[in-house]
């Protein structure tokens, strides 16, 4: 098991904070906030291929986020979309390979197959594989993984008792990438919400209070930085300590 945070992270989770907060401050609408975010979504993704990350997963959407104003959640869904449609291209070109990670059947047929799209076009590209979560929770996604193995264990293929881990992993909506190394979170609050709970266990937090609008390269690699100085133990004493 890797102990020390001494390479780059091989996968790297952004939950994308601040854009609301963002336009506040410049007392623009909340919506020119959201549209800013997707310029710094595609400087992230260049960064994270071009930086040799192998796997970045992008907060997009939350299952919760439905409850924020209809004209809010309907240009969110709007923005995502043209973004994919606009640059699928872009995303060939870096080599990044699209993944939806989120619940898909309550999604809207076009939406639904604009992810499929993303999917089909990129499926090749090897670079850098992005994960965006998009009617993500994580909650939600483990409650899907443990209705699809009670349905197994009904159906015979499998008995409770030979449930493992890796089982679960298996019926999560990011499976098979890496659980992330790092986790960055964006505009200062220190939570989760309901972000990877289960793939999170071990991963090493940065919170940084730069809304993501401007969360651009420079701030991306402090937080590689930090992460590179970090020791992970993976609940065992310290390396230095066992070498005493
Ligand atoms: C994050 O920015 C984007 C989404 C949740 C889709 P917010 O819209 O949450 O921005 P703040 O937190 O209100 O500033
Ligand atoms: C988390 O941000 C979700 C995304 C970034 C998509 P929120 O703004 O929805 O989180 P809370 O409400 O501050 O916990
Ligand atoms: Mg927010």
């Amino acid at each position: 098991m890797k102990r020390e945070a001494s390479s780059v992270p091989a996968h790297v989770a952004i939950i994308m904070d601040g854009n609301g907060r963002w336009a506040k401050r410049r007392a623009l609408p909340r919506y020119l906030g959201h549209r800013e975010g997707v310029k710094g979504l595609k400087r992230a993704v260049r960064y994270a291929a071009n930086r040799g990350i192998g796997t970045l997963t992008v907060y997009a959407f939350s299952t919760e986020n439905w409850n924020r104003p209809k004209e809010e959640v309907d240009f969110l869904l709007d923005l995502m979309y043209k973004a994919f449609v606009q640059e699928i291209e872009e995303l060939k070109r870096e080599g990044a390979r699209v993944r939806m990670v989120g619940d898909r059947e309550s999604l809207s047929e076009d939406i639904r197959a604009i992810w499929i799209k993303a999917e089909e076009v990129t499926a090749d590209n090897r670079r850098l594989t992005l994960n965006v979560a998009f009617n993500y929770g994580g909650r939600a996604e483990l409650t899907r993984a443990v209705r699809e193995l009670a349905a197994q264990a009904l159906r015979g293929e499998i008995s409770p008792e030979e449930i493992t881990q890796d089982h679960l992993a298996r019926h999560l909506f990011t499976w098979p990438s890496p659980d992330p190394d790092l986790i960055i979170r964006t505009g200062g609050e220190k939570r989760l919400s309901n972000f990877l709970l289960w793939q999170a266990a071990y991963s090493e937090l940065y919170v940084t209070d730069v809304l993501w609008p401007d969360f651009d390269e420079e701030e991306f690699e402090k937080a590689i930085q930090d992460y590179l100085k970090r020791e992970r133990r993976f609940g065992q004493v310290s390396a230095k300590e066992q070498k005493e």
